[in-house]
C-alpha cells in the first residue's frame, strides 16, 4: 500500500458525492501520475531501444529535440484522449442527476483539453526542428517555422490539431449538456482523423488503409483510455452512481478493444513485410505493445468479472479491488502509449517511401491497376476498408445481441428480418471492400454498380428489417433504471442519454424528421445523384477519402430513408397515404431513368483527368464504359424500384384487408352503423323529392 494514501474503499454509504477529501484527492493524483511516469518511461526506453532519438549525421537538431518530441507527442495522445473520454462522460457514460457531478467532469475536460492544446504546440515546435535540424533556439527558426505551418502539409496538419484543441478547451468550458458535448467531442473526432494522417501512416504503403486503420485505432485507444483516465478523479465524487458509470465504461472498453485489435493488426500487416520482420527492433517494440494490450484486455476482464456487477453493493472489499484495478490499469495505459509513440517514431521494416517508377493508375488512384473484371475477381478482388467492414461487422453483432436479448426475456423477432439485416450487412461489406469497391475506382460502370447497390439495393433490406425498431424494444431507457431507488434512494431519474434515449433523439428530432419526410427523401434520393455526378463531388469522393466516406455515407442513408419512407416499419417519417407513395415512387423511377439515358447518350466524359488518365489497357475505352455506367443505373436502379413498388402494392393491399377485417369486427360488435347512416341520408333525400312535403331537418349533431 503506498505510504499516506488511506486504502480508498467502495461506495461509502450516505455520503454526499459533492466532495473528494485529501486521501481520495491524493489517490487520484497518485494514479494519473503513474500513468505520466509510465509513459514517459516507456516511450524513452522504446525510443532508447529502437534508436530512433539516436543524431543525426547531418543537420542534429539536439538531444532536447530528439528525445523531447515523442515525449511532447505521448503527452499530447494522453491529453487528447483525455478530452475525448472526458466529453463522453458528460455525454453518455455519467448518471445525470448532480449539477455538480457534471459541472466537475467538465472542468477536468477543460483541463484536458488545455494541456492538450499546450503539447500539441509542443509537439508542433519539435517536430518542425526534428524535420528542418534546426534548434528551436536558432534564430531563423520562428520564420521557418511560419513557413511550416503554412507551406507544409505537416506542418498545417499539427497546427490544425493545435488550434482544434484550444477550440474544444473553450467549448468545453462553456458547454455541459450531451447534445453540446457530442458535438465537441465530434471535433475532437476530426482532429484524430488528421493526425492519423501524419506519422508513417502519411506514406506510400498502402496509404489509404494505413490512415483508415491508423484512425481507428488512434479512436479506440482514445476512447477507451481517456473515458477511464477521465472517470479516475471524479469518481469519488459519484457515490452510488459509480456503479453504472463504470458499467457503461465497461461496454464502450470493450468495443474498444476489439477496435484496437482489428485496427492494431492491420497496422502491423502493412508495417512489418514478413515474419522475420518480427525480430527487427520494432517487431519486438510492436511485440511488448502487443503483450500489454494482452495484460490490459485480462485486467478488462477481471473488471468484469469481479468488479462491475457488484460495485452497486457496499462491499468495501470491491471498491478496493477497483481502485487497485484502475491503478494497474492507468499504469498500463501509460506503458503502452508511450511505446505506441516510440513505434510510431521508429523506422518501420516496410519503409514508408514514395513509389517510385509509379504505374499511370499508382499516379491517380494510388493503387496499381487491378485485373481486367470477370465474374470471378468480382469475388476474389478485395480493397479493405477497415473502417466500413468494422462497422458491417459490428452492424450484425450489434443487431444479433438485441435480437438475443428479447429471446432471453420471452420476446420473439421475426427471423426474417435478422436474416434481412445480415444479408444487407455482408452486402454492404463486399460492396465497399470487394470487387465493386476495387473497381469502382477504375471503372465508371464498376462505380455505379456500387453506388446502386449502397443507395437502392441494400436499404431495401435495412429497412426490412425495422433496426429501429428493434433498438428501441431492446434497449433500456436510463430514466426507468435510475427510479428504481438502487441504493442511492435518491430516486431522482437519471437525466443521461444513453443508446436508446440518443436514437429516439435522432429519429424526434427536427433534422431528422426533416430528412425522413417522404417528399424531401425522394428528392435527396434522386436529386443528389445529379448534383454528385455533375458538380466537383465526384470528383472529391474519387480523390479524397474523406469525400469517399461522404460518398457512401450519404448514399446509404438516402436510400434508407427514402424506402423507409414507402415501406419501412421503423417509427419516424408521417407516411403518405398509398397512392401517394407510388406517386412518388413512380416519379423517381422515372427521374432515375433519365438520368440513366443522360449518361448512356452522354459523350463527355465525367472527372477526364482520372478515368482517362489510368493507362488502363483492358476493357472499354473511358466513355464506352462511362455510357454502360447509364445503362447500369438504369438497370440496377430500376429493378429494387419495381420491388418497391411491388411491396407498397402488397402493403396497400394489406392495410385494406385490416381496414376490412376490422370494419368487419365493428359491424359484428356494433352494427352496421355506417350503413344505417347512409340509408338514412338516402331516405331523407328520397323524403325530400316527394313533392309538397316540407324537408325535415337533419338530427343535430350532439
Ligand atoms: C491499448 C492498446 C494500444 C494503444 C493505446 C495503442 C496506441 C497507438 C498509437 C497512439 C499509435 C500512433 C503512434 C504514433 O504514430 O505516434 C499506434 C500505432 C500503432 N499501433 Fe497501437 N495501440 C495499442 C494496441 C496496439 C496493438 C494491440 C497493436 C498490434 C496488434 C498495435 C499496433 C500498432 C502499429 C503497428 C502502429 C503504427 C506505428 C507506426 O506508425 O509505425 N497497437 N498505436
Amino acid at each position: 500500500m503506498a505510504p499516506g494514501v488511506a486504502a480508498p474503499a467502495g461506495p461509502r454509504p450516505a455520503r454526499s458525492p459533492r466532495t473528494a477529501d485529501g486521501p481520495a484527492r491524493s489517490a487520484d493524483w497518485l494514479r494519473i501520475a503513474a500513468l505520466a511516469v509510465a509513459a514517459v518511461a516507456a516511450v524513452v526506453a522504446g525510443i532508447a531501444f529502437t534508436g530512433a532519438a539516436a543524431p543525426t549525421a547531418l543537420r542534429d537538431p539536439g538531444a532536447l529535440v530528439r528525445w523531447g518530441l515523442p515525449i511532447a507527442s505521448t503527452g499530447a495522445e494522453l491529453a487528447a484522449s483525455a478530452t475525448l473520454g472526458g466529453l463522453v462522460l458528460l455525454a453518455t457514460v455519467l448518471v445525470r442527476r448532480d449539477e455538480a457531478v457534471v459541472r466537475a467532469a467538465s472542468g477536468i475536460t477543460a483541463v484536458a483539453a488545455a494541456v492538450w492544446t499546450l503539447t500539441a504546440v509542443v509537439e508542433l515546435v519539435l517536430t518542425y526542428a526534428n524535420v528542418a535540424g534546426l534548434s528551436p533556439t536558432d534564430p531563423a527558426f520562428g520564420g521557418e517555422l511560419g513557413q511550416f505551418v503554412t507551406q507544409f502539409e505537416l506542418g498545417r496538419v499539427l497546427l490544425f490539431v493545435a488550434v482544434a484543441a484550444a477550440v474544444v478547451t473553450a467549448l468545453a468550458l462553456m458547454t455541459t449538456s450531451p447534445v453540446g458535448t457530442a458535438w465537441v467531442a465530434g471535433l475532437v473526432l476530426v482532429a484524430l482523423w488528421q493526425s492519423a494522417q501524419t506519422g508513417h501512416a502519411a506514406g506510400a504503403a498502402s496509404h489509404d488503409l494505413a490512415t483508415s486503420s491508423m484512425f481507428l485505432h488512434l479512436v479506440g485507444a482514445a476512447l477507451w483510455i481517456g473515458t477511464l483516465l477521465a472517470l479516475s478523479p471524479l469518481a469519488h465524487r459519484l457515490g452510488a452512481d459509480l456503479a453504472p458509470a463504470v458499467a457503461r465504461f465497461s461496454v464502450i472498453a470493450a468495443w474498444c478493444f476489439a477496435a484496437v485489435a482489428v485496427s492494431g493488426t492491420v497496422n502491423s500487416i502493412i508495417r512489418l513485410g514478413s515474419w522475420d520482420d518480427w525480430t527487427t527492433r520494432y517487431g519486438v517494440l510492436l511485440l511488448v505493445k502487443i503483450a500489454l494490450f494482452g495484460v490490459l484486455g485480462l485486467l478488462g476482464l477481471a473488471h468484469r468479472r469481479r468488479v462491475v456487477g457488484r460495485l452497486a453493493g457496499d462491499d468495501r472489499a470491491v471498491g478496493w479491488l477497483f481502485w487497485r484495478l484502475v491503478l494497474v490499469e492507468l499504469t498500463v495505459m501509460g506503458a503502452v502509449s508511450g511505446v505506441a509513440v516510440a513505434l510510431g517514431s521508429s523506422p518501420p521494416p516496410v519503409p514508408d517511401d514514395p513509389i517510385t517508377d509509379p504505374t499511370p493508375a499508382e499516379i491517380v488512384t494510388g493503387h496499381l491497376l487491378p485485373p481486367e473484371p470477370t465474374t470471378l475477381s468480382w469475388i476474389t478482388q478485395w480493397r479493405w476498408d477497415v473502417l466500413l467492414a468494422s462497422a458491417a461487422v459490428a452492424g450484425i453483432v450489434v443487431y444479433l445481441r438485441w435480437v438475443l436479448r428479447l429471446r432471453r426475456r420471452g420476446d420473439t423477432w421475426s427471423w426474417a428480418r435478422t436474416a434481412s439485416w445480415v444479408t444487407g450487412m455482408v452486402l454492404f461489406f463486399w460492396t465497399t471492400s470487394g470487387g465493386p469497391a476495387m473497381y469502382g475506382h477504375v471503372l465508371f460502370s464498376a462505380h455505379m454498380v456500387e453506388h446502386m447497390i449502397l443507395a437502392m439495393v441494400i436499404p431495401v433490406l435495412l429497412a426490412l428489417s425495422a433496426p429501429v425498431t428493434l433498438a428501441l424494444r431492446a434497449l433500456p431507457s436510463r430514466a426507468t433504471r435510475a427510479g428504481a431507488g438502487r441504493g442511492a434512494g435518491r430516486g431522482a431519474p437519471d437525466a443521461s442519454r444513453g443508446p436508446r434515449e440518443w436514437l429516439l433523439g435522432l429519429v424526434h428530432s427536427r433534422l431528422g424528421r426533416f430528412f425522413a419526410n417522404p417528399v424531401v427523401a425522394a428528392v435527396n434520393f434522386a436529386g443528389s445523384m445529379v448534383v454528385f455526378y455533375y458538380t466537383d463531388v465526384f470528383r472529391w469522393a474519387l480523390t479524397s477519402e474523406v469525400g469517399h466516406y461522404a460518398m457512401v455515407v450519404h448514399f446509404s442513408l438516402a436510400g434508407y430513408l427514402f424506402v423507409n419512407a414507402l415501406v419501412g416499419i421503423d417509427p419516424g417519417p408521417n407516411r403518405p397515404p398509398y397512392p401517394q407513395r407510388l406517386l412518388l415512387l413512380f416519379a423517381t423511377m422515372a427521374f432515375h431513368a433519365f438520368f440513366g439515358v443522360a449518361l448512356t447518350t452522354g459523350d463527355v466524359l465525367l472527372v477526364p483527368d482520372w478515368f482517362g488518365l489510368l493507362g488502363r489497357e483492358w476493357g472499354p475505352s473511358a466513355i464506352v464504359d462511362q455510357q454502360r455506367g447509364g445503362g447500369v443505373a438504369w438497370g440496377i436502379g430500376e429493378l429494387p424500384t419495381l420491388a418497391l413498388a411491388v411491396g407498397v402494392a402488397l402493403a396497400w393491399s394489406r392495410d385494406d384487408e385490416r381496414t376490412a377485417r376490422r370494419r368487419d369486427r365493428k359491424v359484428a360488435r356494433d352494427g352496421d352503423t355506417e350503413m344505417d347512416e347512409y340509408n338514412a341520408m338516402l331516405a331523407r333525400l328520397a323524403q325530400r323529392d316527394v313533392p309538397g312535403t316540407v324537408e325535415p331537418r337533419a338530427p343535430r349533431e350532439p
